[in-house]
């Protein structure tokens, strides 16, 4: 019998040290619940990063508490996790396919602690992987270990696929490896991105760096086919859809009614990230407060900034940036019992989040670049009232498919103000309307719709394959 075999950079727990012993923390994102239909049955297993820096004494510990969950970690020593995440992973090819060439980094030492981090997550694979089983590769950080695993098992099945954008030929060619780049990524059968855009940026860079074929969206390499395709990522809809009748949601919402009152909300919530528009955003809410003094008192935005990668400088920097432009806008506009904006630097339980998203009047979200953007469909899922208004960056891999939402270009100051007018005085009947549609995209097209069509077409590709080389 063959297994399935995920591979990310992170495993989908949170390990925490308390009172002396290991805990597993399950994550609650989408990716997680999505491929725990997967890894969790039979000999299937997840392989990743446990996510912290462990002592050697403790790590067969940790790998028994994991074992019993399906999930085979991968430790990385302070050395690792400062090159090859923090440093290739996230300063190097982070900016660049995020279209922030300015803050990329081109590090030999990154560069080699990227090459020998994927191989060390290849040995891992090695470990459990036989012939005939299937392997799906996730993400930036792993762009190398196709074409290892491919060269270990060359028979095996290998699907992989990119959570970010993929950029432009003209910013993918800045980096100095981007040869090895394309041909670890093309170790695989299938490569699947959020979105066409992506798909054809992609098979542009190879074309033009790499020695190969081309036919539509297959790539003929070695006497190799890869098909490049566009799989739109959903979430677990019927998740956040039941959450907001629960009653910890219900009371979390009666809290919010409670101290805000009528106040109309208009929500954000991100990871820290120089990617999301953070700072964008709040200038655009500044010019709606000074350009409409009658919404003082009346609208307040909540904020949410979970942190993340908080070793990087212009993460930090980003940081101090919006701490400033809050008490700045908050200094100016407030009054003894109204706060322009609640602003939040930490995470929160999923029912506070279902809580605010059910509650929100309007969801702002307005990346610079954005693979897909998760928050504007988790904010959807929510709405089981039918109202509420989602502003969406036409950045977002998802303003392809949730064009009901109002779309905006987040460099453009003067559009996403008035974006947020309209949403804040559009008709109960048009947003209704809007939010229908919406519904219905994110219910149908959610993560477990997005794991099969990828697994499917992972099967068909190779079977494809295997009858082409069988002639
Ligand atoms: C993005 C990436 C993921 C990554 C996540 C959190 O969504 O696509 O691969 O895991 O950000 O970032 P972190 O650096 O904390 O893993």
């Amino acid at each position: 019998m063959s297994k399935t075999i995920i591979v990310s950079n992170r495993l989908p727990v949170r390990i925490a040290k308390e009172n002396d012993e290991y805990q597993l923390k399950v994550s609650e994102g989408g990716l997680a619940t999505g491929l725990g239909s997967i890894y969790k049955q039979g000999d299937n297993v997840w392989i990743g990063w446990a996510g912290l820096d462990v002592d050697k004494g403790d790590e067969a510990e940790i790998t028994n508490k994991l074992k019993q969950e399906n999930l085979c970690p991968v430790y990385l020593d302070p050395e690792e996790i400062q090159n090859y995440y923090e440093g290739f992973s996230n300063e190097t090819l982070w900016p660049i396919f995020h279209y922030m060439s300015t803050y990329a980094q081109y590090e030999q030492v990154y560069w080699d602690y990227y090459q020998s981090v994927n191989e060390k997550f290849k040995k891992v694979v090695l470990e459990i992987a036989e012939p005939g089983d299937i392997i799906w590769i996730h993400d930036y950080q792993l762009l190398l270990l196709p074409q290892m695993i491919r060269e270990a098992l060359p028979n095996t099945t290998i699907g992989f696929f990119q959570h970010i954008p993929f950029p432009s030929y003209e910013l993918f060619r800045l980096i100095p490896w981007r040869a090895e780049l394309l041909n670890g990524m093309l170790g695989s059968d299938l490569i699947g991105f959020h979105t066409y855009d992506d798909v054809r940026h992609f098979t542009s860079s190879a074309t033009r760096v790499l020695p190969i074929q081309t036919t539509a969206n297959v790539i003929h390499k070695d006497d190799r086919n890869i098909t490049i395709d566009a799989f739109p990522m959903g979430i677990d809809a019927k998740k956040f859809n039941d959450l907001t009748h629960t009653e910890a949601v219900l009371q979390e919402k009666e809290v919010y009614n409670q101290i805000i009152g009528d106040t109309k909300i208009i929500l954000s919530i991100d990871r820290l990230d120089y990617s999301k528009g953070i700072i964008q955003r709040l200038l655009a809410f500044d010019k709606v407060l000074s350009e409409n003094p009658d919404y003082i008192e009346k609208i307040s935005m909540h904020m949410i900034v979970v942190p993340s990668r908080d070793n990087i400088p212009q993460y930090r920097d980003l940081r101090d940036d919006i701490d400033k432009l809050v008490g700045n806008i908050n200094s100016r506009y407030r009054t003894p019992s109204w706060h322009p904006i609640h602003y939040f630097y930490r995470s929160f339980p999923i029912e506070t989040l279902s809580g605010l998203y059910s509650r929100a009047d309007i969801c702002l979200v307005t990346p610079m670049r954005d693979g897909m953007n998760l928050v504007s469909k988790e904010y959807i899922a929510s709405k089981t009232d039918e109202t509420g208004v989602l502003i969406l960056s036409e950045m977002a891999g998802a303003s392809k498919e949730l064009i009901e939402a109002i779309i905006v270009n987040p460099n453009n100051l003067g559009e996403m103000y008035r974006a947020i007018v309209q949403a804040l005085e559009m008709p109960e009947e048009e947003k209704i309307s809007r939010m229908k549609n919406l519904r219905e995209t994110v219910m149908k097209f959610d993560i477990n719709h997005w794991v099969k069509i990828f697994m499917d077409q992972l099967a068909a590709v190779k079977n494809h394959e295997k009858s082409r080389r069988a002639k």
